[in-house]
C-alpha cells in the first residue's frame, strides 16, 4: 500500500511560529514534525510516499527529507497544493499516485506511540472501503467525533458543540480508490475547506467504512497546548527507552 502525508496549510492556530515557516516543520522534541508520521508509515512498511505540501516553504520539504533513503523510503513523492483548501482538497492531489490502489493517508501533525501496522494489515484484508482508527479524549469538541450504535460507525460529526462520544477520529484514514470520485462531489464546508469528514461520511452511508481503537497515546500538534503535549510525550518516550 502507498502512503500519503498531509503537510499544507497556513498554521494559523500557530501563528506567529508559522509566520516565515510551515507548521510541520517545527520541532517536536528533538525532530522536525514531518518525522513523526513518515517515520509511523516506515514502521508500518509503507515504502512508496507522497507528501503533499504548499505555501512558501514547500521547498524546504526537500531540502529535509530529500529523497527519502534515509528513512528506509523507496520512493518519495512530492505534490503542491494550491491555496488552504482543506484536507480533502490536498488528498486529491494524489489520485495519479495512488494509480487505482488503496491508500493509507496520515496528517502531518499527528503524533502517535505505537506501531499501525496491524491496523493496516486488517485493511489491506477489507474488500473494499475505507478504515479509520479511533482514540477516546478528554476534549472530543476539537476534532471529528464518531457516533457509535451496535458496534458500527453511524456518522462522523466535526468539531461537535455536544459530541455524541468521546472518541475522536485520529489524522490516519485508510481508503480505496472511491475515496477520489467522493472528494470530487464534496462542496466547502463553513470554514471554506474541504473536509475529510464528510469523505468519511459518504463511506459510513455506503457502509463501507471499518475502525479500530488505537492503542498507544495520540496526539496531534496544531495547537500551542497539543504542540506542547507532543513535545513531552516525545521527550517521556524517549527518556523510557
Ligand atoms: C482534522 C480533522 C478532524 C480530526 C483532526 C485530527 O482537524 O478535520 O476530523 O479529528 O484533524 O488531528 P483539524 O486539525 O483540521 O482541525
Amino acid at each position: 500500500m502507498k502512503g500519503v502525508i498531509l503537510a499544507g496549510g497556513l498554521g494559523s492556530r500557530l501563528f506567529p511560529l508559522t509566520k516565515v515557516t510551515n507548521k510541520h516543520l517545527l520541532p517536536v522534541y528533538d525532530k522536525p514534525m514531518i518525522y513523526y508520521p513518515l517515520e509511523t508509515l516506515v514502521q508500518a512498511g509503507i515504502k512508496d510516499i507522497m507528501v503533499i505540501t504548499g505555501g512558501t516553504s514547500s521547498g524546504d520539504f526537500m531540502r529535509l527529507l530529500e529523497n527519502g533513503k534515509d528513512f528506509g523510503l523507496e520512493h518519495l513523492t512530492y505534490a503542491y497544493q494550491e491555496g488552504e483548501k482543506g484536507i480533502a482538497h490536498a488528498l486529491a492531489l494524489a489520485e495519479h499516485f495512488a494509480a487505482g490502489g488503496k491508500v493509507v493517508v496520515m496528517l502531518g501533525d499527528n503524533i502517535i506511540e505505537k506501531d499501525i501496522r496491524s491496523q493496516i494489515d486488517t485493511f489491506s484484508k477489507q474488500e473494499k472501503g475505507a478504515r479509520i482508527l479511533l482514540k477516546e479524549v478528554d476534549n472530543p469538541q476539537r476534532f471529528g467525533v464518531a457516533e457509535i450504535r451496535n458496534n458500527k460507525i453511524i456518522r462522523i460529526i466535526e468539531k461537535p458543540a455536544s459530541p455524541p462520544s468521546k472518541l475522536a477520529v485520529i489524522g490516519i484514514y485508510m481508503y480505496d480508490n472511491q475515496v477520489f470520485d467522493f472528494i470530487k462531489t464534496l462542496k466547502p464546508s463553513a470554514r471554506g475547506e474541504l473536509e475529510i469528514t464528510d469523505v468519511n461520511n459518504r463511506y459510513i452511508e455506503k457502509g463501507e467504512m471499518s475502525f479500530g481503537i488505537l492503542d498507544g497515546w495520540w496526539t496531534d500538534a496544531g495547537t500551542f497546548e497539543s504542540l506542547l503535549r507532543a513535545n513531552i510525550l516525545v521527550a517521556k518516550q524517549r527518556s523510557m527507552r
